[in-house]
């Protein structure tokens, strides 16, 4: 079985928190989770890799961008289970061997490239399905990975469970914030803490910062994973799905890209706390909480920032992060 959770430290940000205006800020440091860099996704590798092996899988097979962090966590944490990992990347991500796809690589996994661009077009399926027939026919019992798909309520029961350390970390510090603060792609983070938060009483919104997606296909996504997740679990979702706000105001210029509002958030989370973000997605959650105080947080309240990894990505902005 894989390893518990291990707990991940809630860190007060008090020069952070004076320079946006707030009265308190505390990071929830999930980039300290488990391995190769750690991040918020992590906990959900946890859950899907306990779910391959119970059903007696050897080879976990995902797709994603070049520089997944997804695929790196799941690339780190298979090597650590002693299970084969494939990726199946997109090549129009670039082909550098640097940061999460230079990780894959030292982890181990075999790689495939695909030219398909769009997560969602169907040919990805037959791609992923030729992996999976050629580890078969070597006699390995491969385990398709398809976040968000099928594994979209698994993923996000992990956040709600995370969410219950969440607030117990809040409650030592006898803080109930105005809000919870987190980079959305898939969003089942978001969706996960949401359900999780209403579950342990506390009443702070979650914040979703987009990065991606616009919240015409957002939203309903949101609402249907919470009913799902919320399904799985056998929790009633009660005001989970109000509770979640979503924000499109970051995403521009584009998912996986710099903004100027990313870059000063990555710089001023440095200069006020020492603290490294990437410019893609939590420098655009601290762009996101940033842009809202005064409004979906109050001035002069309390916020926390989920810091969810992807520092590998950093690296690659280099040129964009330079004072010009
Ligand atoms: C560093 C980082 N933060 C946030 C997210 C968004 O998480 P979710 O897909 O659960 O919205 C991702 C997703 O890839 C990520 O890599």
């Amino acid at each position: 079985m894989p390893e518990p959770d291990r707990p991940t430290p809630l860190d007060a940000a008090p020069r952070l928190a004076a320079a946006l205006g707030l009265a308190r800020l505390w990071i929830k440091r999930e980039d300290l989770a488990g391995l190769g860099f750690g991040g918020n996704k992590i906990r959900q590798i946890r859950l899907i890799l306990a779910e391959a092996k119970a059903a007696g899988a050897d080879t976990v097979i995902t797709t994603a961008a070049s520089q997944s962090n997804f695929c790196r966590a799941l690339a780190g944490c298979a090597a650590r289970e002693g299970l084969a990992c494939h990726l199946l990347l997109r090549r129009a991500g670039g082909m550098e061997m640097q940061g999460n796809l230079l990780l894959d690589h030292i982890f181990g996994t075999h790689i495939s490239w695909t030219d398909v661009t769009d997560p969602w077009d169907p040919a990805i399926e037959g791609e992923l399905e030729a992996i999976a027939a050629a580890v078969r026919a070597r006699g390995g019992t491969p385990h398709l990975v398809r976040l968000p798909g099928r594994t979209a309520a698994l993923a996000a029961s992990a956040w709600a469970h995370g969410a219950a350390e969440l607030a117990a970390d809040l409650a030592a510090v006898d803080a109930r914030p105005d809000a919870v603060v987190v980079a959305c792609g898939s969003a089942l983070t978001a969706c996960g803490l949401a359900l999780g938060l209403t579950r342990a009483g506390l009443s702070s919104r979650v914040v979703g910062v987009s990065v991606q997606q616009p919240l015409a296909r957002l939203r309903p996504w949101c609402d249907d994973v919470i009913a799902r997740t919320a399904a799985l679990l056998g929790w009633l979702p009660r005001d989970a799905a109000e509770r979640l706000v979503l924000t499109e105001d970051q995403i521009a210029p584009g998912y996986g890209r710099a903004s100027e509002a990313s870059r000063e958030a990555v710089l001023l989370a440095g200069r006020t706390e020492g603290l490294v973000l990437d410019p893609v997605y939590t420098g655009k959650a601290l762009a996101g909480l940033a842009a809202t105080v005064g409004k979906l947080v109050p001035s002069g309240g309390s916020a926390v920032l989920l810091h969810s990894g992807g520092a590998p990505g950093l690296f690659l902005h280099a040129s964009e992060m330079v004072p010009r």
